[in-house]
């Protein structure tokens, strides 16, 4: 024990020793009080498990499992190791490691649900994508290119996956296959995010070959194809090597829409039960198409996407990442350097670290763009944000001075890549986080 007797935390992962000198705060509050980035989508209320830890050592003084850690460490297979930070009080000196580090980590998280040894039967989104030409590309660069193209290639048709509570089921060769809905969602939110994913990948390809390829003198083109139907899912396999496995007709038949792109000289076909999933009128089609699949009795009718008649948040919010956040630290400087001068008052609230807090801030911003396909985390986490702001002496009318001083620096920071309709997105999203945390404000 530490001096005055409280307890101590030490952060294995980065060799940080805290003074727990807050018998009333949880493990979690206690990292954000000590600026310790700990991830917690749901605002500590048991739901998300993204702020599990491992307790290396001292389990005996912590608080016992909560009714909520116990239900979730059954369903999803937990060692007593691992624990809730958001649900535990410190009594001694402990020894943690926090378990999920970046918002790109949290889908993977659903996999925690899929049976182990049998497989279960799960309507899911299942997205196809192909890189084109793979072998003329091969066979014209050396190893170590292809070694580097392809990872920058499955980085970022993968990045879309992961945005839109996808889940990365496998890398075959040229090809990647994303699962969404794994662990439950509506078939509504399940196509629409495969949707998005898919048109996100086709920005991002674009991006790539604009900024990286030009280099190798290459113009990578894909093909995706979406279903929606039910398969079967577990983990499966030899007892020393079981994977996740999917099977079903759903799954050969996505294959075969990412193939018939070739056919039809298309980028993005969804079928009859993708498009029949989402109210009409909600995506902007292409051509259509008809074709008999082998196997099936009846002919299938297939779909082009281009895109999303509405301005769709997310997708706008996701393709800005890449150019908004470059530089992050300069990102906060700009934002507090305008808060502060706008509402110079609002500088005394701030009692630590700036250069921390400034990371803490574009670390949650990103979160929030990932949580936003997990919508119903993404209220709670916000409702604990806004009581803490409360704590931390922050008035309603900060808020609009904050939102103005981010939207500024938004613009500033996109440059060239800036547009309207990205602007009125983030602008739509910032309202919501500001009135969702105003809630709690005075
Ligand atoms: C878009 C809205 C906002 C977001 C996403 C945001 C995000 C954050 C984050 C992530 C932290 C780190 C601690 C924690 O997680 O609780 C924080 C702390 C803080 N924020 Fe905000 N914030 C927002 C709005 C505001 C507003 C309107 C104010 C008013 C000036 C403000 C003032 C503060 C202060 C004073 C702290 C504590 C700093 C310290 O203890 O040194 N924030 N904020
Ligand atoms: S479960 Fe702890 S923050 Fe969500």
């Amino acid at each position: 024990m530490a001096e005055e007797n409280y307890p101590v935390i030490h952060y294995m992962g980065i060799n940080q020793k805290i003074t727990y000198d807050d018998p009333d705060s949880t493990i979690l509050e206690c990292s954000i009080s000590h600026q310790i980035p700990h991830l917690h989508e749901c605002g500590g209320n048991g739901r998300c498990s993204t702020c599990r830890i491992r307790v290396l050592e001292g389990s005996k003084n912590i608080s016992p499992p909560t009714m909520r850690e116990r239900e979730l460490a059954q369903v999803r297979r937990w060692d007593p190791s691992v624990r809730l930070a958001c649900q535990c009080y410190v009594k001694g000196d402990i020894a943690i490691q926090r378990l999920v580090w970046t918002s790109a980590e949290i889908n993977k998280l659903q996999l925690e649900t899929v049976p182990e040894g049998v497989a279960e039967e799960r309507a899911i989104a299942i997205l196809f994508c192909d890189i084109r030409n793979f072998t003329k590309m091969a066979f014209e660069n050396t190893t170590f290119d292809m070694a580097h193209i392809l990872n920058r290639f499955y980085t970022t048709i993968g990045d879309p996956i992961l945005f839109n509570n996808g889940v990365i089921y496998q890398y075959i060769g040229d090809e990647i296959i994303g699962l969404f809905g794994v662990a439950g969602g509506t078939r509504e939110k399940n196509c629409r995010d495969a949707a998005r994913a898919a048109l996100g990948m086709n920005y991002a390809i674009e991006h790539l070959n604009q900024m990286e390829l030009v280099d190798f003198d290459l113009n990578i083109r894909t093909g995706i194809g979406i279903n929606f139907g039910k398969a079967f899912i577990g983990h499966l396999g030899h007892p020393k090597h079981k994977q996740l496995a999917v099977v079903g007709d759903p799954i050969n038949t996505a294959s075969r829409i990412q193939s018939f792109n070739k056919d039809v000289n298309t980028r993005i076909l969804i079928s009859q039960s993708v498009l029949k999933s989402v109210p009409e009128g909600t995506f902007e089609l292409g051509k259509e198409f008809s074709t008999k699949f082998a196997g099936h009795e009846h002919d299938s009718m297939l779909y082009e996407l281009k895109g999303f008649k509405e301005l769709d948040i997310q997708l706008e919010l996701q393709s800005s990442m890449d150019f908004l956040f470059t530089n992050k630290d300069e990102f906060a400087r700009r934002f507090y350097e305008r808060v502060f001068e706008k509402a110079p008052q609002t500088r005394e609230l701030f009692k630590k670290n700036m250069r921390e807090q400034g990371r803490l801030l574009t670390h949650m911003l990103g979160s929030i763009v990932y949580s936003l396909s997990r919508p119903e985390n993404l209220k709670t986490g916000l409702q604990f944000l806004g009581r803490s702001h409360y704590r931390y002496g922050v008035k309603k009318e900060h808020y609009p001075v904050v939102l103005s001083s981010m939207m500024e620096t938004i613009e500033e920071q996109l440059g060239e890549h800036s547009t309207p309709k990205l602007l009125m997105a983030w602008e739509q999203a910032l309202n919501y986080v500001t009135g969702e945390m105003m809630k709690f404000a005075e």
